[in-house]
């Protein structure tokens, strides 16, 4: 695989590779095996795969988490040549590159923007938009990978390409969980040991809340989930909500859930500083 910096190199990387579709997944790096599933499902569809690497500044409403956000290039690159070919491509920009100037768009996204991650972290998914259309501009993919962890950002960028009527096909793929359950993310390595022991309780909660489905309803589903969790000692939730994955509009009750929709429960914890997201597919009642 070619490393490149800078747009340049990268267009012009694409062009002597003349092969297509091409194939993209956008990340920030410290990788692990989350990430590196979408990257072997590009490659398996697309003859050539651009893999970006870039902490994205805008995104962060939380200047110490920008900062605390782990950074590891030589154990990505080495993790990426282990499923990568050659003609594929890794893109590690400077911020320069992606923002020569301030970008100052501002992106709307509906009730996609009045829900969940979007009330607690202010700003994040406009970050998140423009950060994913310039990549779009530069890399110009037929396909994109996104992963279902990050349940809201990929409704988002489903939301971004239609507005902005981009041809680029958006793939989502299934959440890649540790032995306990727990979902990969880069921010696990900044776990208390203590608090990531226990935290294998999350996906346990989550999963309680799939069965319980059956016959109770979601207020008692959504108590149970957060006291199992915050019972565990130094987890505090922040939200638990069971929503669609289109609309995203939270379920007050099961007599909500449409036949034909998806449902999935949700949610965000704080475990100590380190703030952890994650999702399990409900049955529809
Ligand atoms: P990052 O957190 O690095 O994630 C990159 C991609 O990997 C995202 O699509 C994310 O959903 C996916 N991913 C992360 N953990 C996963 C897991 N356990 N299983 C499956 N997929 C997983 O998400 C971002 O970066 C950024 O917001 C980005 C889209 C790159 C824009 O800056």
């Amino acid at each position: 695989m070619e490393t490149v910096r800078t747009v340049r190199k990268l267009r012009t990387a694409l062009r002597s590779a003349k092969l297509s579709p091409v194939g993209f997944v956008p990340t920030m790096g410290a990788l692990h095996k989350g990430h590196l599933s979408l990257v072997s499902n590009a490659t398996e569809s697309c003859p050539v795969v651009v893999v970006s690497i870039f902490v994205n500044p805008t995104q962060f409403n939380d200047r110490n988490d920008l900062k605390n956000y782990p950074r590891t290039p030589e154990s990505d690159l080495d993790l990426l040549r282990g499923v990568m070919r050659e003609r594929d491509i890794v893109f590690m920009p400077e911020d320069k590159e992606i923002y020569p100037e301030e970008d100052s768009r501002d992106f709307r996204f509906g009730n996609l923007d009045n829900v969940m991650e979007a009330l607690h972290r202010p700003g994040h998914f406009n970050g998140v938009a423009q950060v994913v259309s310039r990549l779009f501009d530069i890399v110009k993919p037929d396909k994109a990978w996104f992963g279902q962890k990050d349940f809201q950002q990929l409704a988002v960028i489903r939301e971004l390409v239609k507005q902005t009527g981009n041809k680029v096909e958006i793939i989502g793929n299934p959440i890649i969980r540790e032995d306990d359950g727990l979902a990969m993310s880069s921010r696990n390595r900044l776990l208390d040991p203590e608090l990531r022991a226990k935290a294998g309780i999350i996906y346990s909660a989550l999963s309680d809340a799939a069965i319980m489905i059956m016959d109770n309803d979601i207020p008692a589903i959504r108590e149970h989930v957060i006291k199992k969790i915050e019972n565990a000692g130094g987890f505090s939730v922040e939200y638990y909500e069971i929503a669609d994955d289109i609309e995203l509009k939270p379920l007050h009750t099961k007599n909500e859930m449409e036949r034909g929709k998806r449902y999935y429960g949700c949610i965000a914890v704080k475990a100590g500083n380190i703030r952890l997201i994650d999702n399990v597919e409900l049955p529809v009642m």
